[in-house]
């Protein structure tokens, strides 16, 4: 089998960048070691950056997003029994869409089967192999048959997890680690949001976050201990604990409903360096992850697979290897903006073991001046609602022409 990208994993990183391609007249195949069906229920985070939202509409994958998701101007920071909005809109004339990244994920793999394009599921054993060569290949078993896809690159979006940041030596890559002590236990629950706008929250207790995916479903979070597990917390024990860090003292209460699903979400901060080897690339978790406090993590995975698409346009259509040849710079600029952003959001609104009363009234402090500094909201706001994509490559009327977009 012969292609021109081969790309390794089919989460929203390797998905989207399949699809831009595809806009580009550059033929991909996707090999994803997972079901469809597996890959299209995992619950993760929902927030997309303004650049993400429309990306997604002008590359022609926003319809189902721009009819069932949320767009929020706001969000709510809450400490010291104080709520305090930080008005996105006003302070960056942005705004935020609250859709689930799966649902992004399922509009992405309808588009590329109804256009024709290649995802092979339930790849199992991927191998990349020859990187360093001018035709690299990518060995994988399907159906029980050991296969190889040729390609001119690998790019490898397969999370954090997945095996192609190994193919890198060693000797060739820098990693960057900061291990958060302790997750976050997130539950999906029926019934009528609590909020119109997301509240992350700081409480002596510990950090909660509220949510929404639907007019019907809430999606809530609270700071636990990292080794907790689903069944570690009863549903009475949750609600208890929602209510000791949420409520406030004029009556609002979080509202409670059916949970319907329970997951710990691990903290951690990474960074690989740089993001290319040879002829293969790596964009999304497989390069990068942030803690989830300010949800970065798959607008991050656009961003790169933006750049990269560009870069492989270019050589494509007339032979320039500048864009490849700066992918990794460019897009390792947003990436550490984006780490610090997120260690930075986690920093404030997290209670570490350890910690004294006088670390807790720094925080106070500073998510108090954040509230009421409008130099301050405004940094939180332009980074919420997502730095530049790559500033030198903002989407030019050619490129929106090439996606399709009317
Ligand atoms: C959600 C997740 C986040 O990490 C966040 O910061 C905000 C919202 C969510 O899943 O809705």
């Amino acid at each position: 089998m012969r292609t021109r990208v081969g790309i390794v994993g089919g989460g929203p990183a390797g998905l989207l960048l399949s699809h831009l391609l595809h806009g580009r007249g550059i033929e991909s195949v996707v090999l994803e070691a997972r079901s469809r069906k597996d890959l299209e229920s995992e619950i993760r985070a929902g927030v997309l950056e303004h650049g993400t939202a429309e990306l997604l509409i002008e590359t022609g994958v926003g319809d189902r997003m721009q009819r069932e998701g949320a767009v929020h101007h706001g969000v709510k920071l809450q400490f010291d029994g104080r709520r305090e909005r930080i008005d996105l809109e006003e302070l960056t004339g942005k705004t935020i869409t609250l859709y689930g990244q799966h649902e992004v994920v399922k509009d992405l793999v309808g588009a590329r089967l109804d256009a024709g394009g290649e995802i092979l599921f339930e790849a199992k054993g991927i191998e990349p192999l020859d990187l360093e060569s001018g035709e690299p290949k990518v060995r994988f078993v399907r159906d029980g048959e050991e296969q190889e896809l040729r390609c001119d690159f690998v790019v490898g979006t397969d999370g954090f997890h997945g095996v192609t940041r190994k193919a890198l030596p060693e000797g060739a890559r820098a990693e960057y680690e900061r291990r958060y002590p302790f997750g976050w236990f997130g539950i999906l629950v029926e019934g009528p949001p609590s909020t119109e706008e997301l509240i992350y929250a700081l409480h002596d207790r510990g950090f909660a976050l509220v949510s929404t995916r639907s007019p019907q479903i809430q999606r809530l979070y609270f700071q636990c201990d990292p080794g907790d597990e689903a069944g570690s917390w009863s549903d009475d024990r949750i609600w208890t604990e929602m209510h000791a860090r949420l409520d406030t003292d004029d009556g609002w209460t979080v509202n409670e409903g059916k949970i319907i699903q329970k997951n710990v979400v691990q903290m951690r901060s990474f960074v690989c360096e740089p993001m290319r080897h040879g002829r293969l690339f790596l964009a999304g978790d497989a390069a990068h992850i942030v803690p989830p406090t300010g949800a970065k993590g798959m607008n991050l995975a656009v961003a790169d697979v933006r750049v990269l698409s560009r870069g492989l346009a270019g050589f494509y259509e007339s032979g320039d290897t500048n864009g490849l040849d700066r992918y990794s710079a460019t897009c390792l600029r947003r990436v550490w903006k984006a780490s610090r952003f997120s260690w930075w959001m986690t920093s404030m609104l997290h209670r570490f073991d350890g910690d004294n009363a006088f670390q807790y009234r720094m925080q106070v402090a500073e998510l108090d001046y954040v509230a009421g500094s409008r130099a301050a909201s405004t940094s939180l706001a332009e980074n919420y609602v997502g730095l530049p994509m790559a500033p030198e490559l903002e989407a030019s009327a050619e490129e929106r022409t090439a996606q399709g977009a009317s």
